[in-house]
Protein backbone atom coordinates (compact mmCIF):
# COMPACT_ATOMS: atom_id res chain seq x y z
CA UNK A 1 0.00 0.00 0.00
CA UNK A 2 1.57 3.23 -0.70
CA UNK A 3 1.71 6.79 1.50
CA UNK A 4 -1.08 7.98 -0.31
CA UNK A 5 -3.59 5.35 0.10
CA UNK A 6 -2.37 5.02 3.81
CA UNK A 7 -3.11 8.60 4.25
CA UNK A 8 -6.34 8.48 2.35
CA UNK A 9 -7.85 5.80 3.70
CA UNK A 10 -7.19 7.29 7.21
CA UNK A 11 -9.06 10.85 6.15
CA UNK A 12 -11.71 8.12 4.91
CA UNK A 13 -11.83 9.54 1.56
CA UNK A 14 -11.12 6.14 0.33
CA UNK A 15 -12.26 2.27 2.09
CA UNK A 16 -9.98 -0.01 2.77
CA UNK A 17 -11.15 -2.96 0.95
CA UNK A 18 -11.11 -1.94 -2.79
CA UNK A 19 -9.93 -4.91 -4.67
CA UNK A 20 -12.25 -4.19 -7.90
CA UNK A 21 -10.79 -0.78 -8.22
CA UNK A 22 -7.58 -1.99 -7.38
CA UNK A 23 -7.18 -4.96 -9.75
CA UNK A 24 -7.07 -7.15 -6.85
CA UNK A 25 -8.41 -10.66 -8.35
CA UNK A 26 -9.94 -13.58 -5.81
CA UNK A 27 -10.34 -16.52 -7.28
CA UNK A 28 -13.08 -18.95 -6.33
CA UNK A 29 -14.62 -20.30 -2.71
CA UNK A 30 -12.52 -17.22 -1.13
CA UNK A 31 -14.06 -16.63 2.78
CA UNK A 32 -13.10 -13.25 3.58
CA UNK A 33 -14.12 -12.19 7.24
CA UNK A 34 -14.07 -8.83 8.68
CA UNK A 35 -13.65 -6.88 4.98
CA UNK A 36 -13.52 -3.57 7.28
CA UNK A 37 -10.40 -4.42 8.97
CA UNK A 38 -8.57 -5.68 5.65
CA UNK A 39 -6.85 -4.12 3.05
CA UNK A 40 -5.44 -5.41 0.19
CA UNK A 41 -2.69 -3.68 -2.34
CA UNK A 42 -3.81 -3.05 -6.12
CA UNK A 43 -2.50 -5.73 -8.69
CA UNK A 44 -2.72 -8.50 -5.79
CA UNK A 45 -3.76 -12.24 -6.19
CA UNK A 46 -6.03 -14.26 -3.75
CA UNK A 47 -5.92 -18.00 -4.63
CA UNK A 48 -8.60 -20.37 -4.60
CA UNK A 49 -10.02 -21.72 -1.12
CA UNK A 50 -8.00 -19.17 0.80
CA UNK A 51 -9.59 -18.47 4.33
CA UNK A 52 -8.53 -14.97 5.53
CA UNK A 53 -9.75 -13.53 8.48
CA UNK A 54 -9.33 -10.16 10.37
CA UNK A 55 -10.71 -9.96 13.51
CA UNK A 56 -10.54 -6.94 16.15
CA UNK A 57 -6.96 -6.54 14.37
CA UNK A 58 -5.86 -5.43 11.01
CA UNK A 59 -5.09 -7.40 8.11
CA UNK A 60 -2.48 -5.37 5.75
CA UNK A 61 -2.02 -7.13 2.45
CA UNK A 62 0.56 -4.75 0.21
CA UNK A 63 0.36 -5.08 -3.87
CA UNK A 64 1.51 -7.64 -6.26
CA UNK A 65 1.25 -10.22 -3.36
CA UNK A 66 -0.30 -13.95 -5.18
CA UNK A 67 -1.43 -16.39 -2.60
CA UNK A 68 -1.49 -20.13 -3.66
CA UNK A 69 -4.39 -22.40 -3.05
CA UNK A 70 -5.95 -23.37 0.04
CA UNK A 71 -3.91 -20.21 2.41
CA UNK A 72 -5.38 -19.57 5.65
CA UNK A 73 -4.37 -15.91 7.17
CA UNK A 74 -6.12 -15.53 10.35
CA UNK A 75 -5.20 -12.27 13.11
CA UNK A 76 -6.92 -13.75 15.64
CA UNK A 77 -7.14 -16.75 18.40
CA UNK A 78 -9.33 -17.53 21.27
CA UNK A 79 -8.24 -17.35 25.04
CA UNK A 80 -6.74 -20.87 26.00
CA UNK A 81 -6.33 -20.40 29.56
CA UNK A 82 -9.93 -20.03 30.87
CA UNK A 83 -10.80 -22.85 33.48
CA UNK A 84 -14.44 -24.05 33.46
CA UNK A 85 -15.44 -23.87 29.95
CA UNK A 86 -15.85 -25.39 26.72
CA UNK A 87 -13.83 -24.07 24.00
CA UNK A 88 -17.06 -24.04 21.61
CA UNK A 89 -18.11 -21.54 24.96
CA UNK A 90 -15.22 -19.02 25.16
CA UNK A 91 -16.79 -16.20 23.33
CA UNK A 92 -14.90 -13.33 21.44
CA UNK A 93 -16.24 -10.97 23.96
CA UNK A 94 -13.90 -12.94 26.88
CA UNK A 95 -10.62 -12.17 24.54
CA UNK A 96 -7.93 -10.71 25.75
CA UNK A 97 -6.24 -7.91 24.28
CA UNK A 98 -3.04 -9.84 22.38
CA UNK A 99 -5.42 -12.68 21.34
CA UNK A 100 -5.95 -10.28 18.10
CA UNK A 101 -2.84 -8.97 16.63
CA UNK A 102 -2.08 -7.38 13.15
CA UNK A 103 -0.85 -9.40 10.22
CA UNK A 104 1.22 -7.46 7.47
CA UNK A 105 2.23 -9.36 4.21
CA UNK A 106 4.71 -6.35 2.51
CA UNK A 107 4.15 -6.23 -1.02
CA UNK A 108 5.69 -8.69 -4.34
CA UNK A 109 5.44 -11.87 -1.27
CA UNK A 110 4.56 -15.18 -2.38
CA UNK A 111 2.48 -17.62 -0.49
CA UNK A 112 2.78 -20.76 -1.02
CA UNK A 113 -0.27 -23.73 -1.50
CA UNK A 114 -1.71 -24.14 2.30
CA UNK A 115 0.66 -21.88 4.18
CA UNK A 116 -0.96 -20.76 7.25
CA UNK A 117 -0.04 -17.24 8.78
CA UNK A 118 -1.02 -16.28 12.27
CA UNK A 119 -1.42 -13.07 14.76
CA UNK A 120 1.30 -10.78 14.98
CA UNK A 121 2.97 -11.77 11.98
CA UNK A 122 4.96 -9.38 9.17
CA UNK A 123 5.93 -10.86 6.28
CA UNK A 124 8.82 -8.42 4.47
CA UNK A 125 8.93 -7.79 0.98
CA UNK A 126 9.58 -9.78 -1.72
CA UNK A 127 9.32 -13.05 0.39
CA UNK A 128 8.16 -16.44 -0.43
CA UNK A 129 6.76 -18.61 1.78
CA UNK A 130 6.41 -22.37 1.34
CA UNK A 131 3.97 -24.83 0.38
CA UNK A 132 2.14 -26.21 3.61
CA UNK A 133 4.89 -23.44 6.02
CA UNK A 134 3.43 -22.30 9.44
CA UNK A 135 4.41 -18.46 10.26
CA UNK A 136 4.49 -17.63 13.65
CA UNK A 137 7.11 -14.92 13.81
CA UNK A 138 8.65 -12.20 11.58
CA UNK A 139 9.95 -13.01 8.35
CA UNK A 140 12.15 -10.75 6.77
CA UNK A 141 12.81 -8.86 3.41
CA UNK A 142 13.63 -11.42 0.31
CA UNK A 143 13.77 -14.50 2.68
CA UNK A 144 12.74 -17.85 1.40
CA UNK A 145 10.98 -19.65 4.27
CA UNK A 146 10.58 -23.32 4.54
CA UNK A 147 10.24 -22.88 8.64
CA UNK A 148 11.36 -20.88 11.89
CA UNK A 149 13.97 -23.75 11.49
CA UNK A 150 15.09 -23.10 7.91
CA UNK A 151 15.08 -20.27 6.45
CA UNK A 152 17.44 -19.08 3.20
CA UNK A 153 18.10 -15.42 1.24
CA UNK A 154 16.07 -15.31 -1.88
CA UNK A 155 18.53 -12.63 -3.25
CA UNK A 156 22.44 -11.66 -2.04
CA UNK A 157 21.97 -7.81 -1.17
CA UNK A 158 23.78 -7.01 -4.25
CA UNK A 159 20.42 -8.98 -6.06
CA UNK A 160 18.35 -6.94 -3.85
CA UNK A 161 19.56 -3.85 -4.95
CA UNK A 162 19.59 -4.57 -8.42
CA UNK A 163 16.21 -5.87 -8.27
CA UNK A 164 14.85 -2.87 -6.60
CA UNK A 165 16.38 -0.64 -9.12
CA UNK A 166 14.71 -2.66 -12.57
CA UNK A 167 11.28 -2.73 -10.56
CA UNK A 168 11.63 0.94 -10.24
CA UNK A 169 12.47 1.64 -13.57
CA UNK A 170 9.79 -0.68 -15.14
CA UNK A 171 7.33 0.40 -12.41
CA UNK A 172 8.09 4.00 -11.21
CA UNK A 173 4.28 4.34 -10.97
CA UNK A 174 4.68 2.06 -7.91
CA UNK A 175 7.13 4.04 -6.14
CA UNK A 176 6.13 7.44 -6.42
CA UNK A 177 5.22 9.25 -3.49
C1 LIG B 1 9.64 -22.85 -1.64
C2 LIG B 1 9.58 -23.30 -3.08
C3 LIG B 1 9.19 -22.13 -3.96
C4 LIG B 1 10.86 -23.87 -3.64
O1 LIG B 1 11.97 -23.36 -3.12
P1 LIG B 1 13.38 -23.99 -3.57
O2 LIG B 1 14.36 -23.44 -2.63
O3 LIG B 1 13.59 -23.78 -5.03
O4 LIG B 1 13.11 -25.54 -3.31
P2 LIG B 1 14.04 -26.78 -3.44
O5 LIG B 1 13.24 -27.82 -4.11
O6 LIG B 1 15.40 -26.41 -4.00
O7 LIG B 1 14.23 -27.20 -1.93
C5 LIG B 1 15.14 -26.58 -1.07
C6 LIG B 1 14.98 -27.21 0.30
O8 LIG B 1 13.74 -26.80 0.88
C7 LIG B 1 12.91 -27.89 1.16
N1 LIG B 1 11.54 -27.54 0.83
C8 LIG B 1 11.06 -27.17 -0.38
N2 LIG B 1 9.76 -26.90 -0.29
C9 LIG B 1 9.40 -27.09 0.99
C10 LIG B 1 8.18 -26.98 1.68
N3 LIG B 1 7.06 -26.62 1.05
N4 LIG B 1 8.18 -27.23 3.00
C11 LIG B 1 9.31 -27.60 3.64
N5 LIG B 1 10.50 -27.74 3.03
C12 LIG B 1 10.54 -27.49 1.72
C13 LIG B 1 13.43 -29.00 0.27
O9 LIG B 1 13.13 -30.26 0.81
C14 LIG B 1 14.92 -28.72 0.28
O10 LIG B 1 15.47 -29.17 1.50
P3 LIG B 1 16.97 -29.72 1.61
O11 LIG B 1 17.88 -28.60 1.14
O12 LIG B 1 17.12 -30.04 3.05
O13 LIG B 1 17.00 -30.90 0.70
C15 LIG B 1 8.63 -24.50 -3.26
O14 LIG B 1 9.15 -25.64 -2.55
C16 LIG B 1 7.24 -24.24 -2.79
O15 LIG B 1 6.85 -24.50 -1.64
N6 LIG B 1 6.41 -23.75 -3.78
C17 LIG B 1 5.06 -23.43 -3.57
C18 LIG B 1 4.24 -24.05 -4.72
C19 LIG B 1 2.82 -23.63 -4.66
O16 LIG B 1 2.28 -23.44 -3.59
N7 LIG B 1 2.23 -23.44 -5.80
C20 LIG B 1 0.90 -22.94 -5.88
C21 LIG B 1 0.73 -22.07 -7.05
S1 LIG B 1 0.55 -20.34 -6.64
Amino acid sequence: MSLKEKIMIKMGLITPFRYKADDVVIARNVSLQGRENMYIGAKTYIGENNVIYAGKAPLTIGRYVMTGPNVTIITGDHRIDLLGEYMRNVTNEMKLENNDQPVVIEDDVWIGAGAIILKGVTIGRGSVISAGAVVRKDVPPYTIFYSHENTRPRFTLQQIEEHERLLQEKYPDDFAG
